[in-house]
């Protein structure tokens, strides 16, 4: 017995276990007593029955029986690492935040994945990837819970779980969307906002090259907030220094399931550590109003982008993932990540998805990892001062305040923050005319995927693009289905759609004008009476 944990107390010590060795380990049942070996199960006699005395053998089976928690209901398959983050050139100017001074650093923790498939499915998916960050900052965590792609499919949260489903197996098939595309191809036709997003995720830049080659951008808006309370809208994102690389679908079919997971371990462990910068674009709720009165942008919809014509990035800092996770589930499976984590001088705006984000995530992390999540080891902050709040006890309360009151007590009085800046300031938000009816179509939605397939797609990538959109509806059971989708695609580009019309050998509907969705208003409908949702 030649070993103990330095601080006596190893429950409070998880950082020196967590490099411990082997070789400094004693074998132990789980209350700490020493055994001579693991199998030394205890029996009646040479050929008799199990002893239900045996507590090191129920000890050790009744704990494999419970090793599974539930996986993330999306982004279930990730890889992550640690490192560090340093703010380079300052942002104090438009942001209180503590982090955000020039020469501030603190430690991070890192979470890429995909987001449809299950926890083990494979690495090189055409699907969005996600890209989540736990800044712990000297005033508690700040996690920025973003994707690789600047917009997403939806701008109404109540679509989300539908959508979603649609990309799981079906409730009878029981088959993903690999075997039939079916349900997500009719989701699509139905939901015209989608397209832009489809039109990234089809095309080259749908199947990213491991998590280092790629950009995160929050694709929220959302508010930061100097000294004085003055406020701007933020968008931040992340910048590989590593540059961006993606896959064709015959590339992606030759890799490994784990490809993204083993690239980014392996190039860690071998000290070539992957680096991002943070930007962030900003915007005045003045320059928000005349950006929807101007271009019908409503910076609360992210189905699209800010032009970055008008509102530039500017660097904030950088940051480099140095350090593998020592325990993949302790420091990866357990890491929480919450849109609602942040620190003062970040604010939400009134996004309706960011606003369900906000609910949504601490609520999957007490369902998953329980009530007193935030006292796991990973996601506890790292600040200086003693943390206390009135939280107690619940499923696994290891750090549950020892013998203060657990009411606000005027004889053991706590310290409070001072209010630093103007509150009244800080939470006057523009709700102008940027605030409309979540489920309208409208023209300006085909405006960026236009953009993208007359400017941005050069000759070889539409050709792809035709190929993997074909090549995907190839397993849609429904010609209706692409029908719709086909003439959804004909908003984008008529020649597109004839394009696509060749290549599936189905003729698609002319436009969406005549067309009526189910659950999105029609703004674009000719006939009035096809406005509305079905
Ligand atoms: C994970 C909900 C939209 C990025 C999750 C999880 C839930 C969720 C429940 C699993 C959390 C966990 O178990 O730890 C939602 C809802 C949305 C939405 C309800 C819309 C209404 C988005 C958007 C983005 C995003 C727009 C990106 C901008 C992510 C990422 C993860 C995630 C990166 C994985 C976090 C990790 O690595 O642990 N989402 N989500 N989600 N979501 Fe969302």
């Amino acid at each position: 017995m030649s070993s103990k944990p330095s601080s006596g107390d190893q429950h409070r010590d998880y950082l020196d276990d967590r490099h411990a060795k082997s070789q400094d380990t004693v074998y132990t049942t789980s209350n700490g007593v020493p055994m001579p070996h693991p199998y030394e199960t205890q029996r009646m006699g040479e050929n008799g029955p199990l002893l239900l005395q045996d507590f090191h053998l129920i000890d050790l089976i009744s704990h494999f029986d419970r090793e599974r928690i539930p996986e993330r209901v999306v982004h279930a398959k990730g890889s992550g690492a640690h490192g560090v983050y340093r703010t380079t050139e300052g942002l104090e100017d438009l942001c209180m935040a503590d982090m955000f001074k020039k020469g501030k650093e603190c430690p991070i923790s890192v979470r890429f994945s995909t987001v449809g498939g299950e926890s083990g499915s494979h690495d090189c998916a055409r699907d969005p990837r996600g890209f989540s960050i736990k800044f712990r900052t000297d005033e508690g965590n700040w996690d920025l819970v973003a994707n690789n792609t600047p917009v997403f499919f939806l701008r109404d949260p109540a679509k989300f779980p539908l959508f979603i489903h649609t990309q799981k197996r079906d409730p009878s098939t029981h088959l993903t969307g690999a075997d039939d595309s079916t349900m997500f191809w009719d989701y699509l036709s139905q939901n015209p906002e989608s397209i832009h997003q489809v039109m990234i995720l089809m095309g080259d830049r749908g199947i990213p090259d491991g998590y280092r080659h790629m950009h995160g951008y929050l694709g929220h808006t959302v508010k930061i907030a100097n000294k004085d309370g003055d406020w701007k809208y933020a968008q931040f994102h992340m910048i590989s220094q590593q540059g961006t690389k993606f896959f064709t679908q015959e590339e992606a079919a030759t890799k490994s399931p784990d490809y993204s997971q083993k690239d980014l371990y392996e190039a860690i462990e071998k000290g070539d550590f992957p680096k991002w910068s943070l930007e962030v674009q900003t915007m005045t709720a003045k320059e928000a109003e005349d950006l929807w009165e101007e271009k019908k942008i409503n910076v609360f919809d992210l189905t699209h982008i800010w032009p970055h014509k008008d509102f530039p990035l500017r660097k904030i800092g950088e940051f480099e993932l140095n350090e593998n996770a020592e325990n993949y589930f302790a420091e990866i499976e357990q890491i929480a990540f919450n849109p609602a984590h942040m620190v003062p001088g970040i604010e939400p705006s009134a996004d309706p998805v960011f606003q369900s984000r906000l609910f949504s995530y601490p609520d999957a992390h007490r369902h998953r990892i329980g009530a007193n999540y935030q006292q796991l080891p990973v996601n506890t902050p790292k600040v200086n001062y003693r943390m206390g709040n009135f939280q107690r006890d619940g499923n696994m309360a290891f750090y549950n305040q020892g013998k203060r009151p657990n009411y606000l007590s005027s004889i053991e009085p706590m310290h409070f923050r001072e209010r630093s800046v103007n509150l009244d300031k800080l939470h006057g938000h523009f709700t102008g005319n940027a605030v409309t009816f979540l489920s309208e179509i409208r023209p300006e939605d085909f405006n960026a995927p236009r953009a993208l397939w007359e400017k941005v797609f050069d000759d070889g990538a539409k050709e792809r693009f035709i190929k993997n959109v074909s090549g995907h509806m190839s397993t849609c059971r429904k010609e209706e289905i692409i029908k719709r989708e086909i003439a959804i695609f004909r908003e984008v580009s008529e020649d597109l759609a004839s394009r696509l019309e060749k290549a599936t050998g189905i003729k698609g509907y002319d436009g969406i004008s005549e067309l009526q969705f189910n659950g999105t208003h029609n703004g674009m409908a000719k006939d009035k009476s096809k406005r509305t949702a079905n």
